[in-house]
C-alpha cells in the first residue's frame, strides 16, 4: 500500500562524496539544479495548497496508526495529517480509552481509538494489523532497552517513523537495516521538527553548498530555542531530565568529543518573532548523523529554554544531581510527578514559541544559514512529523532504516514539499540566507553601511 519506490537508480549510499551526490540529482544538469535550488529557496513561503497536495490515488486513504496518538507530539500529528490529507484513515493508540476518544472526536470520521501498552505484545501487535505507517510517538526513548516497535513493524511488513531524540535509540534502530531490507520495509528514525526537520534543513545546506561550489562544509550547528516544554506533554520533561544525564557527543574537525551537557552557553540571534536566546550544549542524535551522513567535520547542537531561569535550573541539575539519578527512567518519572504542576504554571506565562537555526559554515569564512520560526511548538511538532508520514506514504523512503538526511530516508527531490508541509503557519521560515538576513540587530556589511 505504501507508495511506489523509487528506482535504485536514484539513490546514493554516502553523500559524502560530492561526486557520488551529483550522481544522486542525475536528473537535472548541476547548473539547472543550481539554478532551481535558488529560485526555490528564494521564494520559498508554505502555500497550503501545495503543501496538502502530493498522495496519489492508491495511498489517499491509507492507514496510518499513531502509537502515542493521546499525547501532545501523537494527538498534533494526527491533527495536522487529518489536515493535510483530510481522506486518510487515522488510528489513535494510547493506553487511555478516555484520551482516546476526545482525540477520535477532534479528528473526525476518519479517525478510531486503538488501545495498546507498548510493554504487551500481543497489544501491539494486534494495534499493527492492517496498518500501512506506523508514527511511534510514544516516547520517552532515552534509556530504552529494545527498539519493539520498529521490530514489530519490520515483522508485519509495515513502514515506520519515529519521532525519537535519542542517539543511542537511533542507532539501536539503525542497526535494524537489513532485517528492514530483507523484508522491503521503509523506516526512518529521528523525524519531528527537531530532530527531523532540522536534519533535513543541514542536507539541503551542505547539498546547496557543495553544487555552488564556494568552499567545503567544514563546521555545521545546531540551535535550538523552545518557550517553555513548548506546550509539549510530560514526557518531554522526563526527556529533558534523562538527556541532562548524557555526556553530550560533538565532532571537532573530525575527531568526536564528549563535554557536560548544558555547558558551552553561547548567545544566538533566531531572528524575527524570537531574538537572541542563549543556548546550551546537549546529547541530541543529528549530531553524529549529520557529521557521518553528510561528512562535515564539526557539528554540534545546543538548546535553550524560556524564562531564563529554567536554562539555570538546568545547569544546576547536571551539577549537583548524579548523572545515575538523572539516567534512571523511575527516578526521573518521580521527579516529573513533582515538577509537572509547576512547569505547566510557567508554561501558561512563557508561551511555547519555538525556533531552529541552522548554521553551515564553509572553508573560506562563508557561512550560509537556515532558520525555522513558530510560535507554537504543539502545532510545529505535529506539521513536522505529518510531513515525514507523507513522504513515507508517497513512496519517497526506500526499504531500510534511515535518517532524515538520507536521500534514501527522504528523496532529495522530496525535500522541498516536506519542508514546505513542515513550515506551514511558521512565523521566519527562510534557508541558504548569510545570517545578517536573518538576525534582529542591524549588522555592518562593510564600509559602515548597516542593514
Ligand atoms: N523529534 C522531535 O522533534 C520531538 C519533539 C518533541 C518531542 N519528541 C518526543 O516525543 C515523545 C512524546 O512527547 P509528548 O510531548 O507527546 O509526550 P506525552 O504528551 O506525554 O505523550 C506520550 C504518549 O505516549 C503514550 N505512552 C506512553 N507510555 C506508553 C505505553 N507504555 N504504552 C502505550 N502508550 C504509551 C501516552 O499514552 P497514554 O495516553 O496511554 O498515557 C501518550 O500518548 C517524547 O519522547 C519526546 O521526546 C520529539
Amino acid at each position: 500500500m505504501v507508495g511506489v519506490q523509487r528506482s535504485s537508480g536514484d539513490s546514493v549510499s554516502d553523500i559524502s562524496s560530492g561526486e557520488k551526490e551529483e550522481k544522486s540529482v542525475g536528473l537535472y544538469r548541476r547548473s539547472d539544479m543550481a539554478c532551481a535550488c535558488m529560485r526555490y529557496w528564494s521564494s520559498i513561503s508554505p502555500p497550503a495548497a501545495a503543501a496538502s497536495a502530493g498522495l496519489q490515488n492508491e495511498t489517499l486513504n491509507s492507514r496510518v496508526l499513531v502509537l502515542g496518538g493521546t499525547g501532545r507530539v501523537g494527538g498534533s500529528t494526527a491533527i495536522a495529517l487529518s489536515k493535510l490529507s483530510p481522506d486518510l484513515r487515522i488510528i489513535i493508540a494510547g493506553r487511555n480509552r478516555e484520551k482516546g476518544a476526545s482525540m477520535v472526536a477532534t479528528i473526525g470520521k476518519n479517525a478510531e481509538f486503538s488501545e495498546f501498552d507498548i510493554n504487551d505484545a500481543k497489544s501491539l501487535e494486534s494495534a499493527l494489523t492492517g496498518v500501512d505507517l506506523v508514527v511511534h510517538a510514544a516516547g520517552p526513548f532515552q534509556q530504552s532497552e529494545n527498539c519493539r516497535v520498529l521490530e514489530a513493524a519490520i515483522r508485519a511488513k509495515i513502514a515506520y517513523l519515529d519521532v525519537c531524540d535519542d542517539t543511542s535509540y537511533s542507532l539501536r534502530a539503525k542497526s535494524f537495516m537489513n532485517d528492514a531490507l530483507a523484508a522491503k520495509v521503509p523506516a526512518i528514525t529521528t523525524c519531528g521538527i527537531y530532530p527531523g526537520v532540522s536534519n533535513v534543513m543541514a542536507a539541503e545546506l551542505v547539498r546547496v553548498a557543495k553544487i555552488e561550489n564556494k568552499g567545503e562544509p567544514e563546521r555545521l550547528r545546531f540551535y535550538y530555542y523552545t518557550a517553555g516544554t513548548g506546550g509539549a506533554g510530560p514526557t518531554i520533561l522526563a526527556t529533558s531530565f534523562l538527556l541532562l544525564g548524557e555526556e553530550v557527543i560533538a565532532y571537532n574537525k573530525g575527531e568526536k568529543i564528549k563535554l557536560r551537557p548544558y555547558s558551552g552557553m553561547v548567545s544566538i540571534d533566531f531572528g524575527k518573532g524570537i531574538g537572541k536566546k542563549d543556548v546550551y550544549l546537549l546529547n541530541l542524535p543529528e549530531v553524529t548523523s549529520t557529521h557521518e551522513i553528510l561528512g562535515v567535520p564539526t557539528v554540534s547542537a545546543r538548546f535553550g529554554t524560556a524564562p531564563f531561569f529554567w536554562n539555570w535550573a538546568m545547569d544546576a541539575m547536571t551539577r549537583f544531581v548524579p548523572s545515575e539519578v538523572l539516567r534512571d527512567r523511575s527516578k526521573v518519572q518521580e521527579m516529573v510527578r513533582l515538577f509537572d504542576p509547576v512547569v505547566r504554571v510557567i508554561d501558561g506565562y512563557a508561551g511555547e514559541r519555538v525556533s531552529m537555526r541552522v548554521d553551515l559554515e564553509c572553508s573560506g569564512g562563508r557561512q550560509i544559514i537556515g532558520v525555522f520560526s513558530h510560535k507554537r511548538l504543539s502545532i510545529s511538532v505535529g506539521y513536522s512529523t505529518a510531513a515525514f508520514a507523507l513522504a513515507v506514504l508517497e513512496g519517497s523512503t526506500q526499504p531500510g532504516v534511515w535518517f532524515p538526511e538520507e536521500p534514501e530516508g527522504i528523496a532529495i527531490e522530496a525535500r522541498e514539499l516536506l519542508l514546505q508541509r513542515a513550515a506551514q503557519g511558521t512565523i521566519n521560515f527562510a534557508m541558504h540566507k548569510a545570517p545578517w538576513m536573518v538576525e534582529t540587530n542591524p549588522k555592518e556589511v562593510g564600509l559602515g553601511i548597516y542593514v
